[in-house]
């Protein structure tokens, strides 16, 4: 099923991402370098938030998973033993007119010929395979045997230290190993803003298990994986779970879905959740020699696990907290009158700064100095930004279009100035309702922590 697109939605988030810090493009001011990204001082809040709340539920909150962060260069031999250095590649066509380099599901077929989407030619090379993986150098000499790849995924490192990982963590099956890191593909199309880039982040767990768990496992971790989402604001109705056709599956997985959401640009898949069966364990204890069986101690048999994986995207999933968040709707203005406000609904425990602390008026010390008490006393349990510059309405125009949920103000009731029982309270506006409550200074930090946790 396809959904509508809607690229001048598309078009006002990314200029929203550049305008305010989320996201830029790398190396802009030499023009860029295609499917590379930058976050800047909000974009990285972002992530950190998103990165945080998977490690927090995917390793803290559970008792069966461990972490590890691996490197991003191995030795070749781990690429060639898991496939990649002879399959992971995507079978592409030259334009001998435009000289465009595309992948062949991109081609347009007209009456059964093929044409470039580009300039319509039919003068069209075979398609052939082009490897993915960035290839480099280790060492002085630029060699057959220096070469290895930047990671195309994290979960190879996974695998190669299932053995010391199990030994240390003395856990029993079933298990997991989590990491978060980056990840490098040579993309032939880059595209979508961030979407498919050539340097990402993933998100990845390896869940090991016996084979007969398998099946149940896969669905398990389907369910987990849809809460997460809905827990950091992405709603069930926005997300869609294909299941991967034998042909498309990976040959040595028994069952494979895709968490799809609905992006301004049609839905696409934000995360797989594949049952991988043995089979890397398997080729990387064929390939070293080394055992990675594992032994269970009471029925005494030894086996290589099986595995499961929730493979998600950091920066396909930041991109999909902004499309969801971003929003137009109508708020008065100074006078009164109602103009177009634009609002990032993020969820609070994702936004990148959870509370905005303005002083009514910047020329009035006593009120500057409280509000900056205010940003001392929460300034250790969350992000905050203190603002003191413009009418009040447009510092909260300013924060509404960043996603900031929550803004305390700090006006001349604070000082106790008309009504002695109000001193030491600020207002509290919440940037979705646009309702304000008074509340006392001393239960902001708490107020504050129970709403974005
Ligand atoms: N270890 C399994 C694996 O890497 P994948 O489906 O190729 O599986 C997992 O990638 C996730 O990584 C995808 O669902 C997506 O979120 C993210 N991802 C893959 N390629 C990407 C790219 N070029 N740009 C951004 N994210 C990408």
């Amino acid at each position: 099923m396809t959904t509508p697109t809607d690229a001048q939605r598309m078009e006002k988030i990314v200029s929203l991402c550049k305008r305010r810090g989320f996201i830029f493009q790398s190396s802009e001011i030499y023009g860029g370098l295609n499917g590379l990204w930058d976050y800047g001082p909000l974009g990285v809040e972002l992530k950190r938030n998103l990165k945080n709340y998977w490690w927090r539920v995917m390793v803290h909150e559970r008792d069966d998973v461990v972490g590890m962060d691996g490197s991003i260069l191995m030795n070749r031999a781990v690429w060639k033993a898991s496939g990649h250095e002879d399959t992971f590649s995507d079978p592409m066509v030259d334009c001998r007119v435009c000289k465009a380099r595309l992948r062949a599901d991109q081609m347009i077929e007209k009456k059964g010929v093929r044409q470039c989407p580009n300039c319509g030619s039919k003068d069209l090379t075979e398609s052939r395979p082009f490897n993915l993986m960035f290839k480099t150098y280790v060492g002085a000499t630029e060699d057959e045997s220096s070469i290895t790849y930047l990671r195309p995924e994290t979960a190879q490192s996974i695998f190669v230290q299932f053995k010391n990982v199990l030994e240390v963590s003395r856990k029993k099956l079933p298990f997991g190993i989590a990491q978060i890191g980056k990840a490098f593909r040579n993309e032939i199309n880059p595209r979508n803003f961030t979407f498919r880039s050539r340097e990402f982040e993933q998100m990845e767990l390896e869940y090991f298990c016996r084979a007969e768990e398998g099946m149940r496992l896969l669905e398990y971790w389907k369910e987990q994986r849809l809460k997460f989402y809905e827990n950091i604001g992405i709603p069930r109705d926005t997300l869609h779970v294909k299941t991967v056709s034998d042909e498309e599956r990976a040959f040595y997985s028994t069952g494979t879905y895709d968490i799809e959401y609905d992006f301004p640009f049609g839905r696409q898949e934000l995360e797989g959740v594949a049952y991988r069966t043995d089979y890397d364990l398997s080729q990387h204890q064929k390939a070293s020699g080394k055992s990675l069986e594992y032994f269970d101690e009471e029925t005494k048999q030894r086996f290589i696990p099986h595995v499961v994986e929730p493979s998600a995207g950091v920066d396909r999933t930041v991109l999909a907290l902004i499309c969801e968040a971003y929003s137009e709707d109508e708020a008065p203005d100074e006078k009164g009158k109602m103009e177009t406000r634009l609002v990032l609904r993020f969820h609070p425990r994702i936004a990148p700064i959870k509370c905005a602390v303005f002083p009514l008026l910047k020329n009035k010390e006593q009120l500057v100095a409280k509000a900056k008490e205010i940003i001392d006393l929460l300034r250790p349990h969350m992000n905050v930004f203190y603002d003191e510059s413009g009418a009040i309405g447009r510092r909260y125009r300013r924060q509404d279009e960043i996603g900031t949920p929550f803004g305390a103000t700090v006006d001349f009731e604070t000082l106790g100035e008309k009504d002695a029982s109000l001193r030491d309270t600020v207002t509290l506006r919440d940037r979705d309702s646009m309702k304000q409550e008074r509340v006392a200074i001393q239960d902001l930090a708490a107020i504050l922590r129970a709403r974005i946790a």
